[in-house]
């Protein structure tokens, strides 16, 4: 069974609580949240005091996908505000300071996970593979929810679990972007465990189906 992680980037940003307290009822485990700079990618989202009123009203884990230049400016802080999980992307900064902020995570008791856009290659990530809990490959260009899935990251994908499995098995897998009924069976195939799904899961008539049918 895959973990579906909703990304409340297509929810209705005036209802959040209420969009969490449906995912719960319907049995969703995680909640994918998109911090967006405008610099790393040319979009703006959300920051530090939504995930701190996220956190006091839903016990979901809360899965932060940082969009941001030099990360290791807010990693910190975003684990205060109650991350679970805070994922940073390779290319955000130097290798260096990217190790120096999963430390900074893992200072802070909290999962981390490192991010690679459609233009890196898998072997960027090598020094990264055994220092986290998630590998997050992203299956559209970072920035906007609504685009379509790029189905030539799946040999990347494959290769990653590949990897995985000979020196972190224990780390997941995730992919983020274009992700619904239709290409979760080739992401799945492909070795990824945990889906992130913005538009295709807010727009569906019936979410309890769709879930179910994505984590199958
Ligand atoms: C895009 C974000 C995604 C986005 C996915 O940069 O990282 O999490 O919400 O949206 P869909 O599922 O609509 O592609
Ligand atoms: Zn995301």
């Amino acid at each position: 069974m895959a973990i579906v992680a909703p990304s409340i980037l297509s929810a209705d940003f005036a209802n959040l609580q209420r969009e969490l307290d449906e995912m719960k009822a319907l049995g969703i485990r995680w909640a994918h949240i998109d911090i967006m700079d405008g610099h790393f990618v040319p979009n703006i989202t959300v920051g530090i005091p939504v995930v701190e009123s996220l956190r006091r009203v839903t016990d979901l884990t809360l899965d932060v996908h940082l969009m941001i230049t030099e990360p290791i400016r807010y990693a910190r802080r975003f684990c205060q505000a109650g991350a679970d999980l805070v994922t940073v992307h390779l290319e955000a900064d130097t290798q260096e300071n990217i190790l120096e902020a999963i430390r900074e995570i893992h200072a802070m008791g909290k999962k981390a996970g490192i991010s690679v856009k459609p233009g890196t290659p898998a072997q960027a990530l090598e020094p990264f593979l055994d220092q986290v809990e998630l590998i997050l490959v992203m299956t559209v260009e970072p920035g906007f929810g609504g685009q379509r899935f790029m189905a030539d990251m799946m040999p990347k994908l494959s290769a990653l679990r590949d990897r995985l499995a000979q020196v972190n098995p224990g780390c997941l897998l995730e992919v983020d972007g274009g992700i619904d009924a239709v290409t979760a069976p080739i992401v799945k195939e492909n070795g990824a465990g945990v889906l992130v799904s913005g538009s295709a899961y807010f727009r569906s008539s019936d979410k309890g189906r769709f879930i179910a049918d994505l984590a199958r």
